[in-house]
């Protein structure tokens, strides 16, 4: 049995996590700083990195007790390193730079991105079903990531293999969530708050534009969407009122017209895609995979398309460390190795 440790301190959630055999989840302890950014709207860069280094001991710690291992037993220690926040970055590079040189481990940097999309294959004590994962007609597949700072499509060789297929030109679409749920004045982050409160809400209400730019392009932009929401809510120009002035049944009518038109885009864009042929599953990730319609909007499409859909298990599609780990062992795996110059990198 392989056991990776994974350190994700990309953003605002500090976590590890202990995996076996790149697949099953031992332990994931994931600390999320949401309630210090809460009050300034969204994530504040040097009360994050200042976070992560107050806690990233102790995260680790409580991670490899959880898996019930020390240090010695891991086979390679993997880190996020790219993309993020440059000073969160550091923290959790330093810790595996300083592990890894300590335990006189193997390191391997991991890119978030990627690793969002890895999450599909993690379990925790169930094996998926059918495991489409390892079976050889996952690939290739049509790679999904949707998160607060991504919204992007990949043709996946391999978990391994992401090429750029498309991308958002202006906001991710986890940042037209928690926009959306902030002129709705529901607090952040936004989207799970959204999801729940569109459950109540009228998904046809109110008719938002459906941005999809050129007729072959798989780019996707929200910000349309986003001042079509906040001109709905407080008027043209976006102060001449505020949600309060709404009835909840009007504030739910506006989260689920603003979701269904979301999960729209998302699905036209994938389906543009896998139109192009060529793909044998689709594969998604990142904190939006949580979102109920999303989810069932990509599945429905596997089932237009006859193609097998991989989703996180919802408690991997945040940022967490088992994706980290996960990714470090499958690239581990195929000959891949860091040292301990490995560089933090802000954009990739
Ligand atoms: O992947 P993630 O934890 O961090 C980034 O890498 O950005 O994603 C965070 C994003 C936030 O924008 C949050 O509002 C969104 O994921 N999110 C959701 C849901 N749960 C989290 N968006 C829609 N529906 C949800 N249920
Ligand atoms: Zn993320």
């Amino acid at each position: 049995m392989s056991f990776a440790l994974g350190i994700e301190t990309t953003c605002d959630e500090t976590s590890a996590a202990v995996v076996a055999d790149g697949r099953r989840v031992l332990s994931n302890v994931v600390r999320t700083q949401a309630a210090l950014h809460q009050k300034y709207g969204g994530v504040v860069p040097e009360i994050a990195a200042r976070a992560h280094i107050e806690l990233i001991d102790e995260i680790i710690s409580l991670a490899l007790g959880d898996a019930g291992i020390t240090g010695s037993a891991l086979n390679v220690i993997g880190v996020a390193h790219t993309p993020g926040l440059v000073g969160c970055l550091l923290v959790g590079v330093s810790a595996a730079k300083g592990l890894a040189f300590a335990w006189d481990k193997p390191l391997v940097g991991v890119n978030h991105v990627a690793a969002h999309l890895y999450a599909a294959a993690l379990y925790e004590k169930i094996t998926p079903a059918g495991d489409a994962w390892t079976a050889g007609d996952t690939w290739p597949a049509l790679g999904l990531v949707i998160s607060g700072g991504h919204t992007t499509l990949y043709r996946m060789a391999s978990p391994r293999d992401l090429i750029k297929i498309g991308h958002t030109i202006d906001d991710a679409v986890g940042e037209a969530f928690d926009k959306v749920a902030a002129i709705l004045q529901l607090g952040y982050p936004g989207g799970p708050q959204i999801d729940a409160l569109a459950k109540q809400g009228n998904p046809e209400a109110i008719k938002f534009p459906m941005t999809l730019l050129g007729k072959e392009s798989l780019d996707f932009s929200f910000s349309g969407l986003k001042t079509a929401v906040l001109y709905n809510v407080c008027g043209i120009g976006g102060k001449q009122r505020e949600a309060s002035a709404l009835s909840p049944q009007e504030r739910a009518d506006v989260a689920a017209s603003f979701q269904r038109t979301a999960t729209d885009i998302l699905i036209a864009k994938c389906r543009r895609a896998l139109g192009q042929g060529g793909y044998r599953s689709l594969v998604a990730g990142g904190g939006v995979c949580a979102n109920s319609a999303i989810r069932s909007g990509l599945l429905q499409l596997g089932r237009e398309h006859s193609i097998a859909v991989l989703l996180p298990a919802l408690q991997f599609c945040q940022d967490n460390g088992a994706m980290i780990a996960g990714m470090a062992d499958e690239l581990y795996r195929s000959g891949v190795r860091s040292d301990l110059g490995l560089r933090v990198v802000a954009t990739s």
